[in-house]
């Protein structure tokens, strides 16, 4: 039998954790002929309410879970870790500073990159996805300087997804039927969600919809899915976040040909080197690469510039707070 592969979530207690944990342990996140052992990682307080989830992971007697470690110390979480999926963040909180929000997830990030650094498996996949995602991925990353830069990523994909969905409702077809879709940039409302690349029965989406409805209705439609999300149910999305979770890790071991991910930039499409920022990619051997060669005209350019724009703002501040 195939020897467990260890993945730690942070954050295990909060509801993308509850969404989450399950399809991981029933096999959804690296194969059906899989096995993993789970770590959950919390802090002090909520500890007690991961413990609960372990219980119930427990009585859903996953045949594919060899094992559940609950846990507030970091570097057991991440001893030989291969998956690990921060989720666990410091939220904005009212009258709340940007600088404020991103010394607060500096001091989670930072340790949990350290802990990665010195305790994870050779193999480590890092997905970040407690925000701000990219940043966070970032500082993670710089705490982690044994660890290859391009296994540090943040999640964008849930905004892929609710693209996927948007544009199939509106022209009437199976999300199957829509591919090559892209997010650029940073996973905020700066987000450009490209309509010139993505085909739909082999044709342009663009050409397929008006420029109002592309410009007024679906970008910020996309964009501000999480507040509309918020509004609707009262609480922020968490199955729906898991499951972006789950497709991104599935796409980055098993392979795709196209989605999005946030990853660390080559310098591709004028995105400064070493910004992780979103990208249409593929993944093969187990590896992200950012596919090339697209035509980029000036619309989609002012709006990929702009959400670059943010995340070299973000990364000027966090140097400037002494995080990296
Ligand atoms: P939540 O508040 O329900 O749960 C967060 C959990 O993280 C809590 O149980 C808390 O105790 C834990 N936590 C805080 N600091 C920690 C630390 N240092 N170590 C370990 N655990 C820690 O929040 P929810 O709804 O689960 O969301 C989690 C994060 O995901 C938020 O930052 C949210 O903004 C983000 N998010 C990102 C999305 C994306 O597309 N990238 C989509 C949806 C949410």
């Amino acid at each position: 039998a195939q020897t467990p592969v260890k993945v730690t979530v942070t954050g295990a207690a909060g509801q993308i954790g509850y969404a989450l944990l399950f399809r991981i342990a029933s096999g959804q996140l690296l194969g059906a002929d899989v096995p993993v052992k789970l770590s959950l990682l919390e802090i002090p307080q909520a500890v007690k309410a991961a413990a609960g989830t372990a219980m119930e992971l427990d009585d859903c007697a996953f045949p594919l879970l060899s094992g559940i470690e609950v846990t507030d110390d970091a570097n057991k979480a991440f001893d030989g870790t291969s998956v690990a999926l921060l989720v666990g963040a410091r939220p904005r909180t009212a009258g709340m500073e940007r600088g404020d929000l991103l010394q607060a997830n500096g001091g989670i990030f930072g340790p949990q990159g350290k802990a990665i650094n010195d305790n994870a498996a050779d193999d480590i996949r890092v997905l970040v996805v407690g925000n701000p995602a990219n940043t966070n991925a970032l500082i993670a990353q710089q705490h982690a300087p044994d660890v290859p830069a391009e296994r540090f990523t943040a999640m964008t994909r849930l905004d892929h997804n609710r693209a996927l969905s948007q544009l199939a409702a509106k022209l009437q077809v199976p999300v199957s039927e829509v591919r090559k879709m892209t997010i650029w940039g940073n996973h905020s409302a700066t987000q450009y969600p490209d309509l010139f690349h993505a085909e739909v029965g082999g044709k342009i989406a663009a050409e397929q919809v008006d420029d109002a409805w592309l410009r007024d209705t679906f970008i910020p439609t996309v964009a501000k899915r999480g507040a509309a999300i918020i509004e609707a149910r009262g609480a922020s999305s968490a199955a729906s976040a898991a499951n972006a979770a789950i497709d991104h890790v599935y796409d980055w071991v098993n392979g795709t040909e196209w989605t999005s991910a946030a990853i660390p930039s080559d310098g591709s499409y004028g995105v400064p080197e070493g910004l992780i920022s979103s990208f249409p990619v593929a993944s093969r051997d187990g590896k992200w690469e950012i596919i090339q060669g697209l035509e980029i005209d000036a619309f989609s350019r002012e709006r990929i510039d702009a959400s670059v724009r943010e995340l070299e703002e973000e990364r000027a501040a966090v140097r400037e707070l002494g995080l990296i």
